[in-house]
């Protein structure tokens, strides 16, 4: 498969995409809840996971897709191509402020991220990155990541995550949050990581992420030469949700040692 041609391919679907969601906008949505009150699908998140799906199927028909809203494969491992698909991240912003959200495109041969994409839907900017070939702001190529220190650093994080919860030690957040320069929580974390890509932010935090938020970004980050695993140092498996810190390579060592450390047991 020729990469270029399936690069090509894969912006021209996402900006149909994109412009199919910007018409819908004077339209009324339909909201529903997923798995609880705050969880939220609308109808347009629906339709556009739809959209790539008939299109890839019919170009590609061996192509898999994993996407947020269940109607591409049940994708158990991620052997040959598989696109993984979050058609609109950050719903919530879609619905509220109809600005501030994304689609975030991943395309994966044998689990090896090829192809990845941020498309800021209101903003028209396409953030793309390939295996080895550089990151991209439109035409623009994206430098390599400089060193931050934490106490110069703005870091992405949902103010969520600072107040106890089961997943990290607190006393470690708040010597974080003490020693930043900042903090910011965008509600899209494909355009926190895309802020990350292009040096607005130092880092990005989340305590759980699911594969279609990341896999995208993460393509796109590695070119850069951002650092990408869970917060337990490890490499992010894409098959199953997990805690996610992207940041600057000095910066992320340095964030997981002294600062972020979560907890073995849960219950703790
Ligand atoms: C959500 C957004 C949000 C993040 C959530 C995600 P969605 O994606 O990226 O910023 O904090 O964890 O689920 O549901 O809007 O696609
Ligand atoms: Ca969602
Ligand atoms: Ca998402
Ligand atoms: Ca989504």
């Amino acid at each position: 498969m020729d990469i270029h041609k399936l690069d090509t391919y894969a912006k021209s679907l996402i900006k149909e995409a994109a412009y199919n969601i910007k018409t819908s906008l004077s339209s009324e949505l339909i909201i529903e809840s997923k798995s609880e009150a705050n969880d939220l699908v609308t109808n347009i998140d629906k339709e556009t996971e739809k959209f790539f799906i008939k299109h890839i199927k019919s170009d590609f028909a061996e192509h898999r897709i994993f996407g947020e809203e269940g109607f591409g494969d049940d994708i158990k491992d991620l052997s040959g191509y598989v696109w993984l698909l979050d058609p609109i991240d950050g719903t919530t912003n879609f619905i509220h402020q109809k600005q501030n959200f994304a689609i975030s495109l991943g395309i994966y041969k044998d689990g090896v991220g090829i192809l990845g994409y941020i498309y800021n839907v209101m903003e028209d900017t396409l953030l793309s990155g390939s295996l080895n070939g550089g990151a991209y702001l439109d035409d623009l190529r994206l430098p390599k990541l400089g060193a931050s220190s934490v106490e110069e650093a703005v870091v992405g994080i949902n103010a969520r995550w600072v107040v106890p919860n089961r997943y990290v030690h607190h006393e470690g957040m708040v010597n974080l949050l003490k020693t930043v320069r900042g903090t910011r929580s965008l509600g899209s974390a494909a355009i926190e990581i895309s802020y990350v890509v292009t040096g607005k932010l130092d880092a990005y935090i989340s305590m759980r992420l699911s594969p279609w938020d990341i896999a995208g970004g993460m393509v796109i980050a590695k070119e850069v030469g951002a650092i990408a695993t869970n917060l337990a140092f490890e490499h992010l498996d894409l098959l199953n949700a997990d805690s996610f810190i992207v940041s600057k390579p000095g910066l992320h060592e340095q964030l997981l040692t002294d600062y972020i450390q979560i907890k073995q047991n849960p219950a703790d």
